[in-house]
């Protein structure tokens, strides 16, 4: 049995290219008979960030539901905000006090934002730390993360590595699984979708504003409807395809190809492959976000457990260090 681990960032409602491109694969990952695994929500890095208590708030729940939504069976997974087990945040300390300064200067995640000082915090500049802890507290043996989080993952291993030869076999240095990106969704505007490209699409939404942003944010050319188009480079059509399968998106392409097949009646099939779709997944959404109490049950029962694993895994290093 592998122990797989992965923390989930919560800056809001997961879009359509979260659900498809990570949460899904994560999903089946967790569900794995042979996996044991841990996934909780990252909101102590997102403190780095926020500092609105009900963004924070609002967000972890957005988050929790999504996943809830898109079916992870928490019996089959540990799942739980990271701010739930404060053993995290004292692992972080003394994860810190064995990593030279100068590494941490070379982390993404700082020196993105290093050419404005006066918005780094000292919490961003530590940001991989707690990465570290949240993995090594665990006894992780896999984290799946996307390719920007690769550099943090050899951090882990590498302070997993310092702490193990100064204080004897401590750690388990853990190994990364990289999500394949055979899942590239694109964004309304056709470049990768991401919150912060302003382009994405939120399954969860009414369908009555889904089709105004469909109709009005995709782009098309203005190949007249009788023409023959290029679904190849369209992004109507990319969605589609990512969402209704082979076959039919096969059967749009052929339609398109064909000419008296408008982008309009295009985007009328996106709209009802996304409505119909996750018509189940929406629904459960809203009666998750709808029933906050019940979220913090569930996440309540997942800190627990964690807790359980947490809690003698620090002592083993509070024992190494002398406390
Ligand atoms: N930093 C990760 C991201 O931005 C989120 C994260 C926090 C994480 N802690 C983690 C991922 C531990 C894997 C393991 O996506």
């Amino acid at each position: 049995m592998a122990r797989i681990l992965t923390g989930i960032q919560s800056t809001g409602t997961p879009h359509l290219g979260n659900l498809l491109g990570a949460i899904r694969p994560a999903i089946e990952l967790a569900h794995a008979p042979e996996n044991d695994s841990f996934l909780f929500i990252a909101d102590l890095h997102s403190l780095t960030q926020v500092k609105e208590g009900e963004v924070l708030r609002k967000n972890t729940y957005a988050t929790a539901a999504a996943w809830l939504a898109f079916g992870l069976d928490t019996d089959r997974s540990v799942f739980y905000r990271q701010s739930d087990v404060p053993e995290v945040t004292q692992l972080a300390w003394y994860l810190n006090c064995f990593f030279p300064y100068q590494r941490l200067t070379l982390a993404h995640s700082f020196k993105d934002k290093a050419d404005r000082l006066e918005d780094v915090n000292g919490g961003l500049f530590s940001y991989p730390m707690l990465m570290a802890a949240d993995i090594l507290l665990y006894d992780a043996d896999f984290v799946p993360v996307g390719k920007d989080q690769l550099q943090h993952l050899e951090m882990t291993r590498d302070v997993a590595n310092r702490f193990n030869h100064k204080m004897g076999e401590t750690f388990i240095v853990p190994q990364e699984l990289t999500r394949s990106e055979t899942m590239l969704i694109p964004g309304l505007d056709g470049a990768k979708m991401s919150k912060s490209k302003n382009n994405i699409l939120n399954v969860f939404d009414e369908p009555g504003a889904l089709k105004k942003l469909i109709n009005k944010e995709i782009v098309t050319d203005a190949t007249p409807l009788e023409d023959p188009k290029n679904p190849d480079d369209a992004v109507v059509w990319k969605l589609y395809n990512a969402m209704a399968g082979e076959v039919a998106s096969q059967k749009m392409a052929d339609q398109l190809r064909a000419g008296g097949y408008g982008w309009g009646h295009a985007k009328k099939e996106l709209l009802e492959a996304i409505v119909d779709g996750f018509a189940t997944e929406r629904a459960a959404f809203h009666r998750w976000m709808d029933d906050p109490g019940a979220l913090d049950a569930v996440l309540a029962k997942g800190a627990a457990q964690a807790r359980e694993v947490a809690g003698p895994v620090l002592e083993r290093v509070r024992s190494k260090l002398g406390y």
